[in-house]
Parts: structure tokens; C-alpha cells; sequence
């Protein structure tokens, strides 16, 4: 999960990263009242959307009165950022900037270890310098085993280059993020820019943090940072049923157990698709092995109300999952959702209890059901209706 950058300045500040005062608001009178709150005077109105380069598009702007604050939050309000609608601002305290860095620590999957990125170059977009300017771009590898001890936080200031006269202050502060890194089980902490205040301080004035969802069991709080608006409906119902389900684009909803399968239903689909004018899948569905009537009911449910969704494949091979167990969930779901499931579906069965299952599927001869052997002519079909049906 991504945090908003308010939430991310709300974490730091739990685990003493030097962050400013900063006030979230959902309308130009909260965001005027926030300016008053934090003095009156220069302040930051700072759009919250889970993208990069805010600024560059009138996302963050420098405002000198509460009035101003209150213009400045009418604007953001509202405005689209690479499709990101801004629901929210941030009203942070202004700093007088001497200096901008960057600092990052992140998960280095392909190296099994982490990786603390680090520069003195600030003010430049992180992946413009990396390509134009590597060498100004330190990268330390981070041992999981050990973590950001004053060694390692000294050794990331020193390739960075950072000045004598800053290098504790700084290492103070990356030892603090890797706190935050460490202790909320994040993913990445990246903080664009670092500054150098005019009075000396060294600030995160922007934060990116990812959380990771597989540690969420260890932390109560984190589920009160999620954007329970923004999130997806179907997503936000299949994850209530625990069902590893991922929104797309395209039309034809996909069923399949296992996440290998389920992948290549996907490419098959798309592929079949191409002769239908581009019909693409709608969705990932892996209801697992082993799995109950009961979850194929649930995955039917799910999909069969995406208002996308003009087919549904279900692609199913009986290895734990017994084809019966398959059918008897298909035939149950459609009695229960009743006239709500008004799309055609074209199944695929193979593997254990293969013959009991089609059989199942054949007495109930429901008038929405289609039965095809082959992966490949059952995705051909389910395009082909996906694409009479739009
Ligand atoms: N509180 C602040 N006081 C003074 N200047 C600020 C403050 N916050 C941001 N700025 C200035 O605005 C610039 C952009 O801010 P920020 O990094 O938060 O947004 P961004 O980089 O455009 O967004 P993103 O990091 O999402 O790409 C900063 O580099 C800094 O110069
Ligand atoms: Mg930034």
C-alpha cells in the first residue's frame, strides 16, 4: 500500500525524522483555516495524490497569506494529475531551502537485500539522474541482517558526497528513516528532496512510502491508512472474501485456479481477442488450489457484477480442486444471483473428476453456459461473445 505524502509525514514524525507541520485538507476553507493555524504567514498547499511530480504541474505551490492558501487549495482541488482526481492538500509549514538532496531506501528484490539510494543532487528528478548522472547517485547495499547501524548511515553520507559539517546531521536523519523502513515493515521510504534549511536543520520536506501488504498482521494501525474511498469496490469486495483478485481493463472476466494458470488464461485471451477487435481480459481471478463451491461462487459473484465484464472464462484444471467441487459452485452460484447474472459463460474443465464435473454442469443445463474442451477454443469463445455482446 502506498502512502499519501501527509501519511508518510504523519509516520516520520512517529519515529523522529525531522519533518514541518503539515495540516491535510478537503476544502479551501480547511486549507485557509490550516495556514491561519500554522501562523499565518508562508506556507506550502501540497496536492496528496499517490503520483510523482506533483509540482511540475501546479500540484505545490508557495503561498504568503491564509487568503492566498484558500486560492491556492480552490485550484488544486479537483485537479487531475496523471489520473489521479486531488480529493486532499496538505498545508505544510514553509522552509527557507538552502539545499536539496535525495535519499531513498528500498527493497532490492533481484539482489535479495536492500539498497539505500543517496545524492546531493537535488532538485532534479531521481530517474533523469540516474541515467545522466550516475556517479552522483550513491547506492549502498543494505545487509537485511543488519540494517542501518551510525557505520552503514556514515558510509551511504560519505558516498554521497555530503560536506563534512553535514554528514552526522544527515546520517542522523537515514538512521532515523531506516527506523521507519525497519519498524512499519515498509517496502520504500524515499524522501524528495532532503533539504538544508537556512537555519541549518536537515528536513524531509516530501515523503513516498510503501508499506508491505504481507506484514499487515503485524500492524493494527495500518489498516486505518487505507483509502477506503479510492480503492476499487470489487477489489474492496473480493479482498473481503479473500480472493486474489486484481481489476483490468477489457471485457472478459477470467476464473481460473492457480496463479500460473490463470496468468496464461490471460495471455490466451488476449491473444483470441486480437481477431475480435481487441476484446482483452477483464480481470485476474486465482481461486486457488483446493478450492470450495463456495469460492467459486464468490469469484462468480465478484465479476459477474463488474459492469466491464460482457463474458466470463472459467478455467479450471482439477488437480487439488476436483472439477465437481467446480461445478456444483458455478451451477450454485448462478441460482443464487438468480437474474442478476445475465452473462454468458464459457467453461473450461480438465483434470480430476473432469467427466463428474461436466456432467454436473451438463444436467443443469443452464441457457448462460457453454462448455468447451480445449484452453484455446474456450478463450476463442469467450472473446467472440465478449465481442457480439458490446
Ligand atoms: N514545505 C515546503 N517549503 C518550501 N518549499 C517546499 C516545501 N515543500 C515543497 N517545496 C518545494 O517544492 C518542490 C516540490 O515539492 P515536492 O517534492 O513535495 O513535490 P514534487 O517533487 O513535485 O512531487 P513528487 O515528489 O510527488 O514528484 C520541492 O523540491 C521544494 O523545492
Ligand atoms: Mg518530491
Amino acid at each position: 500500500m502506498d502512502l499519501y505524502e501527509y501519511q508518510a509525514r504523519d509516520v516520520f514524525e512517529k519515529h523522529g525524522v525531522p519533518v514541518l507541520p503539515g495540516i491535510v485538507a478537503s476544502t479551501p476553507d480547511e486549507a485557509k483555516a490550516a495556514a491561519e493555524q500554522l501562523g499565518g504567514g508562508t506556507v506550502v498547499v501540497k496536492a496528496q495524490v499517490k503520483t510523482g511530480g506533483r509540482g511540475k504541474v501546479g500540484g505545490v505551490r508557495v503561498v504568503h497569506s491564509p487568503d492566498a492558501a484558500h486560492a491556492a487549495a480552490t485550484e488544486i482541488l479537483g485537479m487531475d494529475i496523471k489520473g489521479h482526481t486531488v480529493h486532499k492538500v496538505m498545508i505544510a509549514a514553509g522552509a527557507f531551502i538552502e539545499q536539496e538532496f535525495y535519499i531513498s531506501i528500498l527493497l532490492d528484490r533481484a539482489e535479495r537485500r536492500y539498497l539505500a539510494m543517496c545524492s546531493v543532487e537535488g532538485g532534479m528528478e531521481i530517474e533523469q539522474l540516474a541515467v545522466e548522472k550516475p556517479e552522483a547517485l550513491a547506492r549502498v547495499a543494505i545487509d537485511p541482517l543488519v540494517g542501518v547501524d551510525a557505520a552503514k548511515a556514515a558510509q551511504i553520507v560519505a558516498e554521497a558526497g555530503f560536506p563534512d559539517e553535514l554528514a552526522d546531521k544527515v546520517a542522523a536523519v537515514i538512521e532515523s528513516l531506516w527506523t521507519v523502513y525497519d519498524q512499519e515493515d515498509a517496502t520504500l521510504v524515499e524522501v524528495n528532496p532532503l533539504v538544508l534549511t537556512a537555519a541549518g536543520d536537515i528536513i524531509a520536506l516530501d515523503g513516498k512510502v510503501t508499506l508491505d501488504d504481507n506484514a499487515s498482521f503485524r500492524h493494527d494501525d495500518h489498516a486505518a491508512l487505507e483509502d477506503k474511498a479510492a480503492a476499487d469496490p470489487l477489489e474492496a469486495k473480493a479482498k473481503h472474501m479473500n480472493l486474489n483478485y486484481v481489476k483490468l481493463d477489457g471485457s472478459v472476466g477470467i476464473i481460473g485456479n492457480g496463479a500460473g494458470l490463470v496468468m496464461s488464461t490471460l495471455d490466451v485471451v488476449a491473444y483470441a481477442g486480437e481477431q475480435f477487435g481487441g476484446v482483452k481480459p477483464a480481470n485476474f481471478l486465482d481461486i486457488g488450489g483446493g478450492a470450495s463451491a463456495e469460492v467459486m461462487a464468490n469469484g462468480l459473484d465478484v465479476i459477474l457484477h463488474d459492469p466491464q465484464v460482457k463474458s466470463v472464462f472459467v478455467n479450471v484444471f482439477g488437480g487439488i480442486t476436483s472439477c465437481v467441487a467446480v461445478a456444483d459452485g458455478i451451477v450454485g452460484a448462478l441460482q443464487a444471483l438468480g437474474d442478476e447474472a445475465s452473462k454468458p459463460l464459457v467453461v473450461r474443465l480438465d483434470g480430476n473428476a473432469v467427466d463428474e464435473g461436466r456432467a454436473i454442469l451438463a444436467a443443469a443445463n443452464h441457457p448462460l453456459v457453454t462448455i468447451v474442451e480445449t484452453m484455446d477454443g474456450a478463450a476463442a469463445k469467450a472473446a467472440e461473445l465478449a465481442a457480439t455482446a458490446a
